[in-house]
């Protein structure tokens, strides 16, 4: 088979694990499942406690918030937490990304634009053009910019002035941020993949918000099987109830996810085929590990940052892979579940926890 069929497959068939944002997650769509202050938000208690103070003292001493930095794998509500800071901070929220901002004028339009106190946040900010990230430096500190007109003789330089605004940013690769850039955030908040019960509490209050029926058991069982991820558990949520509805009264039950997300080929620990293949292939084709990353991705058919962002933080997460300075290794842990012997003469490295703030290598 063709990696081109390879990826055709990923596309379709995984659709539900897929953590990269459609038109009804996004903060535009008016999504109803979004929280919309601290309170209705559950989970990322560290952050979101610390958030809740940083914005109560910016609130009284009649400050904008500081410029907030926030990193961590895809679909863990950083979209979500820009919208609700601007709503616990009584502003707007502008919402754009790294790749849309194209050049530095593109950027000028969008701070000009903003009311005094807004927050503007840009998604995927280390995708930001060097020249758009020049004139991102003295807006976020000086709240001005200065702009050159003409050439030559004819060149003329101004000073515009911008509204104070809150530069809220998120990031899968913190790594790749220059540290020019990362120095001008006041905040930094690093998000962590969720528990299976904060989810469960996640997917409780989705259910009630769009109507559905389910019980205690049936909201973990989808949680158990999401990968840590708020944006797979609700996806997964719209896709079981169409099997309850279709197969019993409509309520789902654990017996109900569980038929639901078999049939889907999601495994008890929300694996899907890709994850699977991933892992085969180390213990297949490289003993185990450790391989790099752009090897591995090679053999799978896959981009090596999607294997980086979407892939590894969960299977790291669950012990299920290690990086060591010479590449990824499987761990016994993962053979186990696969159904694998441990490749003999295989590393067993120490399970080791993705920190997104680490140069991102290609090991
Ligand atoms: N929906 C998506 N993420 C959520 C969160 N963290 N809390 C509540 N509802 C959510």
């Amino acid at each position: 088979m063709s990696n081109m069929q390879f990826s055709d497959e990923f596309d379709f068939e995984n659709r539900i694990l897929d953590t990269s944002e459609i038109p009804e997650d996004t903060a535009e769509s008016d999504n109803p499942l979004r929280p919309k202050n601290l309170d209705e938000y559950i989970g990322q208690d560290k952050a979101k406690e610390n958030l809740r103070v940083f914005i109560e003292a910016a609130k009284i001493r009649g400050e904008t918030l500081d410029h907030v930095l926030l990193y961590g794998p895809p679909g863990l509500g950083k979209t979500t937490l820009a919208g609700i800071i601007a709503n616990e901070l009584g502003v707007s929220v502008r919402i754009t990304s790294g790749p849309a901002i194209e050049k530095p004028g593109d950027l000028a339009a969008l701070l000009t634009n903003l009311n005094e106190g807004d927050v503007l946040f840009i998604d995927e900010i280390h995708r930001l053009s060097r020249a758009v990230e020049e004139i991102l430096y003295p807006s976020m500190e000086d709240f001005a910019i200065d702009i050159i007109t003409g050439k030559g003789q004819m060149a003329a330089s101004y000073h515009l002035p911008l509204p104070h605004f809150t530069l809220v940013a998120a990031t899968t690769r913190a790594g790749q941020l220059t540290a020019p850039l990362r120095d001008r955030f006041g905040v930094v908040l690093r998000l962590e993949l969720y528990t299976p019960q904060e989810l469960a509490q996640i997917v409780m209050r989705s259910a009630g918000i769009l109507g559905i029926k389910i019980d205690d058991d049936g909201a973990l069982e989808i949680a158990s099987r999401s990968r840590g991820t708020p944006r797979i558990a609700n996806r997964m949520l719209k896709r079981v109830r169409d099997f309850a509805q279709v197969m019993s009264d409509g309520v789902i039950t654990v017996d109900t996810a569980r038929t639901a997300l078999d049939r889907l080929e999601i495994d008890e620990l929300g694996l899907d085929r890709n994850d699977r293949r991933m892992l085969e292939a180390i213990i297949k084709f490289y003993n185990g590990g450790p391989v790099g990353v752009e090897t591995l991705a090679a053999a799978i058919g896959e981009e090596a940052v999607t294997i980086e962002d979407v892939y590894e933080p969960y299977l790291l997460q669950i012990g299920f892979l290690s990086r060591t300075p010479r590449g990824r290794c499987i761990t016994a842990e993962a053979c186990r579940h696969l159904g694998y012997d441990f490749p003999k003469g295989a590393i067993n490295a120490m399970p080791t926890q993705p920190n997104l703030l680490d140069s991102q290598d290609s090991q």
